[in-house]
């Protein structure tokens, strides 16, 4: 294609892998999806992220982006926005199958099971592209050994944003690795706030006034038997964050685990 011609005219940077597209789909003007192949040589736990970049500039621009596919994938899987004259996003957005993309070597990050110590419930919180992360660690058999049961919790603006999560859980549910765990321990739970639909309302709202509890059939928030991920805009974590420490949970870090973890999905 003319874009893989374009790409190919900058030399391949030194020290980062060069990846080739595979699948690349389309949900919203804001929100898609790409997968690329993986390097047999790149190893990371499920729930990391990458800095990921185009061959389209002598000096290539890297943005974090978490790898949405579950570490025994042989393939990477990413979940992006759009973003109208984002330095990375508004070419990333017209990549086809065939392309190439950029990887940096290490992949790093804290929303991993390591950093998290076992307990009964796993709440994973996300809005928007902050689902991309869970999408790993519900496709990860370590994670249904830790947990009882798995809610993936997402809030978006609209009804079409959620329909990543919606095939994600589908494919998971499905899966011949996870599928039977997921099958009976994975719970989607997804809500709108812009789009009248069924489910309204954002996950904050609704941890305030209990009905998110009373929807998923779970008491409240226990330090003893609950732990959390979260993964959204700076303004979401701060507010799911301030949510669970009330309830008496701390956050953990990989060398430091504890009952919830969180971190900012990536922008621009
Ligand atoms: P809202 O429509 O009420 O702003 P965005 O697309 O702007 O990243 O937002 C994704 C989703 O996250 C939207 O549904 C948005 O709701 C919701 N949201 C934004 N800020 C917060 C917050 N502080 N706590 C919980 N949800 C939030």
């Amino acid at each position: 294609t003319n874009a893989a011609v374009a790409q190919t005219a900058y030399p391949i940077p030194e020290n980062v892998f060069a990846e080739t597209v595979t699948e690349v789909q389309h949900y919203t003007d804001r929100l898609f999806k790409f997968r690329i192949t993986r390097p047999a040589s790149f190893r990371f736990r499920s729930g990391e992220f990458v800095m990921i970049g185009l061959p389209n500039a002598e000096r290539p621009v890297y943005r974090a982006y978490s790898i949405a596919s579950p570490s025994w994938d042989e393939e990477l899987e990413f979940f992006s926005i759009k973003v109208p004259g984002g330095p990375l996003t508004e070419h990333l957005q017209k990549i086809v199958v065939g392309d190439t993309i950029l990887m940096k070597k290490k992949p790093t990050g804290t929303l991993v099971n390591d950093a998290l110590i076992a307990g009964k419930r796993l709440y994973l919180f996300s809005t928007g592209t902050g689902i991309a992360p869970f999408a790993s660690i519900v496709r990860d058999p370590e994670t249904y050994q830790k947990f009882e049961k798995v809610y993936l919790l997402h809030t978006c603006r609209l009804d079409a944003e959620l329909e990543y999560g919606r095939e994600l859980v589908a494919i998971t549910k499905d899966d011949p690795l996870v599928g039977e765990e997921a099958s009976a321990q994975l719970v989607h739970y997804a809500t709108t706030t812009r789009d009248q639909t069924d489910r309204m309302g954002r996950l904050t709202d609704l941890m305030d006034s209990g009905k998110l509890w009373e929807d998923l059939g779970v008491p409240p928030i226990d330090p003893a038997e609950d732990r959390g991920m979260i993964c959204g805009s700076m303004a979401m974590l701060k507010d799911v964050k301030a949510r669970l420490e009330a309830a008496g949970l701390t956050e953990g870090a990989n060398n430091r685990p504890a009952e919830f973890v969180v971190e900012r999905a990536f922008v621009d």
